[in-house]
């Protein structure tokens, strides 16, 4: 089969704070290196990347996340076995029950703005997700760019966080549900005592150099470590969620959305259970935060 080349790979960035769409490409056909290169690049310079009307199956979703890293295994399902059968890169987001069981996760509330398993030591850099289902409204994907949240924070915030380190609360889900390992820290206020990873508050991107604010989630115990109250935390998160920071994608079926962990957050609106809504998503293994 021959692969696509380079001069097929249309790099249009968004009139947004962030992202560009990639078009002329079918990602279920081969790249040659060039062309996957140009989306890698493509993918740092604009740090979300919208891929629409490609229809893919399990394994050409895998092949072409490949091109992002080596891919990570899914967290496994409540029964503790893959989403796909006979595919263990994939997780299924989805609020569809066959059977009285979930075969995906995050149901259809909201996920509040994280990046993804941020409370893991080395938390996974790329995350595609590619949609199979959509509701006929809701349901839509927010990016936002924290590249601009660090570098217009007012010199104030900038300076007392220099060197500082957040705790990332492992205790619940962007969905907040509780993590079963973590139910007998519910309710933990004191973040020294919080499970979870403890990440630089500003991180560099090793491939673009450029400095980030690295929350996280915003939930349970995470906070600054050593602030005695919230404030300083409240005041990163305003910062990021009131300014003009972020872009969010209404889904068609055969879209696929990719996001860089380390630069950005992301949020899911809820949608109406009545509607079914599935998608795929891979995740490149992570690697830890690198202090600024
Ligand atoms: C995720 C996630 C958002 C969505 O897969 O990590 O947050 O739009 N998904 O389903
Ligand atoms: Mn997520």
């Amino acid at each position: 089969m021959q692969s696509q080349s380079v001069d097929a790979v249309e790099v249009c960035p968004l009139d947004a704070p962030l992202g560009a769409e990639i078009r002329g490409v079918d990602l279920s056909k081969p790249l040659d290196a060039a062309a996957q290169a140009a989306i890698v690049q493509a993918w740092h310079d604009n740090l979300g990347l919208l891929i629409r009307n490609q229809t893919l199956t399990d394994t050409q979703l895998i092949a072409f996340s490949k091109i992002f890293g080596e891919l990570e295994m899914a967290p496994p399902n409540k029964s503790g076995s893959h989403w796909i059968e006979g595919y263990p890169e994939l997780a299924c987001i989805s609020n569809i029950t066959k059977d009285g069981q979930a075969i995906g996760s995050l149901g259809n509330g909201e996920a509040i703005w994280h990046t993804d398993m941020s409370f893991m030591e080395e938390p996974p850099t790329a995350s595609l997700l590619y949609s199979l289902e959509v509701p006929s409204s809701g349901g839509g994907t927010h990016l936002l760019n924290m590249y601009k949240a660090y570098e217009t924070l007012p010199d104030d915030l900038k300076k007392r966080i220099e060197g500082r380190v957040a705790v990332h609360d492992a205790t619940y889900t962007s969905a907040g549900e509780v993590r079963k390992k973590f139910a007998d820290f519910v309710g933990t206020t004191d973040p020294e005592k919080a499970p979870g990873a403890r990440h630089p508050l500003v991180r560099v991107h090793p491939a673009t150099g450029r400095k980030a604010l690295y929350l996280g989630r915003r939930s349970g115990a995470s906070n600054v470590l050593g602030e005695a109250d919230t404030a300083l935390w409240d005041a990163l998160w305003a910062h990021c969620t009131e300014g003009d920071l972020a872009w969010g994608h209404d889904w068609a079926v055969g879209d696929l959305l990719i996001w860089d962990n380390r630069c950005l957050m992301h949020y899911r609106e809820s949608f109406d259970n009545g509607e079914r809504r599935m998608m795929h998503r891979t995740q490149t293994k992570g690697e830890a935060p690198i202090a600024a």
